[in-house]
């Protein structure tokens, strides 16, 4: 059985005290919801903060870094290490986002080693992966995806496999408003799992939770999520407000 992952991204918003509010507001909303598991990914600087009040609060939401350097610590000016991550207190940690991708040309191989770099630091990697709208167009989404998913877990065993999490966010989907219609984006999940099946057998396939990103919002994540193979979604837009993603937190999966 997999654990629903609901995810925020807030990507380059809200200062630290901002944070702050939202997340006591967010944690009076969700209440301590126990099927599923509550992240947050702030900017940088309120992590710690954040990180803070969740240990002093026992809240159940989760802090997660939308990004980190794959080295320990060094010459790196700008960058973020691993301990440093952990020290604020987060658990998980975006990688390859396709914002990442296309504005600082991060490679697959690039991700790969921050996958790396953050399985061993115990940050468990939610790594992106998408197509673009001509590539959907060309026919070409599975092959762009899986050969993504490929290229960013060459080289680990099932075990790290197993340890990690996946989230296919097409796009031409992202911050559009347009979302992928609930049979496509199962039909890419369905396709990255099988991918996992392939490399590492199906437990391990079966273990890995594949989070569906691209507009989601109170209106469209009930069904999202009562697709057999999306296991959680990464939220960006609606997660910057308490009402949104509190929704999207407490959706119910029917049928
Ligand atoms: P969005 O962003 O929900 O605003 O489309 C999702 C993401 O980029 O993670």
């Amino acid at each position: 059985m997999r654990t629903p992952l609901m995810a925020g991204n807030w990507k380059m918003n809200k200062t630290a005290s901002e944070a702050i509010q939202f997340f006591d507001s967010l944690v009076e909303e969700v209440g301590n919801p126990v099927d599923r598991e509550v992240l947050i990914c702030p900017p940088f600087t309120a992590l710690y903060p954040l990180g803070r009040m969740i240990r002093k609060s026992n809240a159940p939401v989760r802090l997660g870094a939308q990004n980190l350097y794959p080295a320990e610590g060094g010459a790196y000016t700008g960058e973020i290490s691993p301990a440093m991550l952990r020290d604020a207190g987060c658990t998980y940690v975006i990688v390859g986002h396709s914002e990442r991708r296309q504005y600082f040309r991060e490679s697959n191989a690039f991700i790969n080693r921050k996958i790396r770099t953050a399985l061993d630091n115990q940050l468990c990697p939610i790594i992106c992966v998408g197509e673009s709208l001509d590539q959907r167009e060309a026919g070409q989404a599975k092959a762009v995806v899986t050969a993504q998913g490929r290229a960013c877990l060459d080289g680990f065993s099932g075990q790290d496999v197993a340890n990690l999490v996946i989230a296919y966010e097409p796009l031409w989907a992202i911050g559009t408003g347009r979302t992928a219609t609930p049979a496509d984006a199962q039909s890419m999940h369905a396709a990255i799992r099988a991918l996992l099946a392939e490399l590492h057998g199906r437990d391990v396939a079966n273990a890995v939770r594949i989070l569906y990103g691209g507009s989601v919002k109170p209106a469209n994540v009930d069904t999202l999520m009562s697709q057999p193979d999306i296991d959680g979604a990464l939220v960006g837009g609606a997660s910057l407000k308490v009402d949104s993603f509190a929704r999207i937190v407490k959706f119910q999966a029917g049928g």
